[in-house]
C-alpha cells in the first residue's frame, strides 16, 4: 500500500477504535491532543484474562502508562482464551497497528498467527510470559519477570527456613498448565531444593491462578495428605484461598503450614504481616512504562532487548522493613 493511502486507513482504523471503547475496549490518546489527530503510536494489546489482582494491575498500569505516554491503545481481554488471543492478533493486523504487544497465556501455539504479523512487517512484543518456538523472529523480545528466579527464592527461603529439620513435606499449587509462570517456577524451586531429599514435595496440582481453585485444591490436598508441613504456592491469590481451606480445619497458616508463594499483591504483604504467610516472591505486574518505551522504539524501527527483566525482590518473616512497605498499589 502507497504510503499516503496507508495513513489514511490507519486513520479511519484508529476513528472505528473509538466505538469499541463502548464495547469493552479502550482507545486512548492524550488530553491535549486535537480529536482528529493521528496518534503517534498504534498499540494492539491483547490481555490474557482477569484471574488475579496481579492481572488486574497489570491492565490498569498498561492502560495508565499509554495514557502518560500519549500512545493509542487498543486494549482487548481474552478471558482466559488462546483462540481469543489469536483472533485478537489478527485483528490487530487488520487494523494495521504500529506494535503488537501480548500476553500469552499458554507457551504454544502460536506460530501461525506471529507468521502472519511477521509477513504483514507489524513488530510483536511478548509482555509478561514467554512463547515457546523454534522461530525466533516471530517477536522482537520480551518484557516480563524471571519466573526462574522466582522459583529459585522461593526455594531458598525454604531451605532457611527448614535448616536442620528432616522429612519435610512441601505441597505445590501450580498455575495454569502451559504457561511460562507455572513452568518456570516449578523448575526454580525444584532447582533450589536439589541435593535436599529431607525437603520433598509429595503433591502437585494446578489451581489455574485463581483463588477459588486455591482453596479447593487445598481442601483436597489436606484430606488426602497424611501431613502437610509448606504449601508452595504460583501466586498469592491461591495461598490466599488455601488460607481460608486452612483455617476452616483448624490449622493455623504459617505456623502448622509453612506458605511459601509469588507476586506481592497487598492482600498477601497483610497476611505476612499477620504471619499467615512465611514468604511472599515479588513479581512485578507494573511493567506498563516499560512496554510503552519498548513499543515506541519498535515502532521506530529500533531493536530492543531479546529480554527484559523489572527489578524484584523478596518479602518474608525474616525482613525487618515489613511495616514501613508502600502500599503495593495491586
Ligand atoms: O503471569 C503472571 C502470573 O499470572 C501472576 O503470578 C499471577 O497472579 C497471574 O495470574
Amino acid at each position: 500500500m502507497i504510503p499516503a493511502m496507508k495513513k489514511t486507513f490507519r486513520l479511519a482504523a484508529v476513528l472505528l477504535l473509538i466505538p469499541m471503547v463502548l464495547c469493552g475496549c479502550t482507545a486512548s490518546r492524550p488530553d491535549d491532543a486535537p480529536a482528529s489527530a493521528s496518534p503517534a503510536l498504534l498499540l494492539g494489546f491483547s490481555q490474557l484474562g482477569a484471574e488475579s489482582a496481579w492481572r488486574l494491575g497489570n491492565t490498569r498500569s498498561i492502560q495508565e502508562a499509554a495514557e502518560k505516554a500519549g500512545v493509542a491503545l487498543m486494549y482487548l481481554d481474552a478471558n482466559q482464551k488462546q483462540a481469543e488471543q489469536i483472533k485478537h492478533i489478527r485483528s490487530f493486523i487488520a487494523y494495521q497497528v504500529d506494535v503488537i504487544a501480548f500476553s500469552p497465556k499458554v507457551e504454544t501455539g502460536w506460530d501461525n498467527v506471529l507468521r502472519e504479523a511477521k509477513e504483514a512487517g507489524i513488530p510483536v512484543l511478548l509482555t509478561d510470559r514467554m512463547i515457546r518456538t523454534e522461530d525466533e523472529s516471530l517477536y522482537a523480545g520480551f518484557i516480563g519477570s524471571d519466573f526462574f528466579q522466582e522459583g529459585v527464592s522461593a526455594g531458598e527461603f525454604l531451605l532457611q527456613k527448614m535448616k536442620g529439620q528432616t522429612d519435610v513435606r512441601i505441597v505445590e499449587l501450580s498455575g495454569t498448565i502451559d504457561s511460562t509462570p507455572m513452568c518456570q517456577r516449578g523448575e526454580g524451586f525444584r532447582a533450589a531444593l536439589e541435593g535436599h531429599p529431607e525437603l520433598q514435595i509429595i503433591q502437585s496440582v494446578s489451581g489455574d491462578f485463581l483463588r477459588t481453585k486455591g482453596r479447593e485444591c487445598m481442601k483436597e490436598l489436606l484430606e488426602t495428605c497424611e501431613r502437610i508441613d509448606v504449601l508452595y504456592a504460583h501466586n498469592d491469590a491461591m495461598a490466599l484461598g488455601a488460607i481460608t481451606a486452612i483455617e476452616e480445619t483448624g490449622l493455623q497458616p504459617g505456623k502448622d503450614i509453612v506458605i511459601i508463594s509469588v507476586d506481592g499483591e497487598q492482600a498477601a504483604i497483610d497476611a505476612l504481616r499477620k504471619g499467615q504467610i512465611n514468604c511472599v516472591v515479588e513479581c512485578t505486574p507494573m511493567i506498563g512504562d516499560t512496554i510503552m518505551e519498548l513499543s515506541k522504539r519498535l515502532a521506530a524501527g529500533e531493536e530492543i532487548p531479546r529480554v527484559t527483566h523489572p527489578q524484584e525482590r523478596v518479602f518474608s518473616e525474616f525482613d525487618s522493613d515489613l511495616d514501613s512497605l508502600l502500599p503495593r498499589g495491586y
